[in-house]
């Protein structure tokens, strides 16, 4: 079944640590591994149909990380900022980024303003990093934001309130790959995934590839979205009734 051409993709991007200890490396190797894979995922996304891609670089609960490897992932976050900001720019990559900034170091919160700012109104693709993020602090957020509206907001409303710019709501995630060989979301986009097609791959990010993201949209293609509706089929068989 095709889908819409220019879908939403989140990416939870686990198993660096691993992938570095298996090879005795430090951990923040696997970081600068899975930094690169990034590099390469964001470059080939508008060429396959992507038109949001939200990736979770940090969450909230990463700051209980030991303090090297927090202070080495927001030096790495930094510098990708940096070197990738007129790549970005040449490229139409609109670059966003989500979650808290007040616990940030002021020279990340630089960069992130200097590359939003640099890249706004870029059409090829929305890239939005999530750094210091929580989806249940995001939702909280949005539910105080909505005291301030004239009246209760439906979903639509909701969603826009969630998104860090009203003006632009972002889409509903439409397919969602973590990587790592764990099968949860991690306070990720919970109310973006409602309806996303979900993909748990067991190899680590820095393994994943362009071609491993292609082979997992052509799956997506052929998945059947029902969005709560009863399947439409030939036969009775087709048409039994399913949650979901
Ligand atoms: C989870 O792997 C990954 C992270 C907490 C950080 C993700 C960061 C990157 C991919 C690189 C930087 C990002 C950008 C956007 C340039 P883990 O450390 O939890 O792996 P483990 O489960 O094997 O320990």
């Amino acid at each position: 079944m095709r889908q819409s051409s220019r879908v939403h993709v989140a990416l939870i991007m686990d198993g660096n640590g691993r992938w570095a200890e298996r090879r005795g490396w430090e951990r923040i190797r696997g970081h600068q591994a899975g930094g690169q894979v990034v590099e390469r995922i964001v470059e080939a996304a508008p060429g396959l149909g992507i038109g949001v891609l939200t990736l979770y670089a940090f969450s909230s609960d990463n700051w209980s990380r030991p303090m090297p490897e927090v202070a080495g992932l927001m030096r790495l976050l930094r510098l990708h900022l940096r070197r990738e900001r007129s790549r970005a720019m040449a490229n139409g990559v609109a670059v966003e980024v989500i979650g808290r900034r007040d616990r940030l170091p002021q020279s990340l919160v630089r960069e992130i303003e200097r590359t939003e700012e640099a890249t706004r109104g870029g059409s090829s693709l929305r890239l939005r990093l999530a750094v210091d993020y929580s989806a249940r602090d995001a939702i909280v957020d949005a539910a105080l934001r909505s005291r301030e509206e004239p009246r209760a907001p439906d979903r639509e409303r909701f969603a826009a309130l969630l998104s860090s710019s009203p003006h632009v709501p972002v889409p509903p995630v439409d397919l969602l790959v973590r990587t790592g060989g764990e099968f949860r979301l991690s306070d990720f986009l919970l109310w973006e995934c409602a309806y996303a097609e979900l993909f748990f791959l067991p190899i680590m990010w820095p393994e994943f590839t362009v071609a491993e993201l292609r082979r997992v949209l052509a799956e997506f293609e052929h998945r059947d979205r029902r969005f709560g509706r009863v399947a439409v089929g030939p036969g009775p068989e087709h048409s039994e009734r399913r949650i979901g």
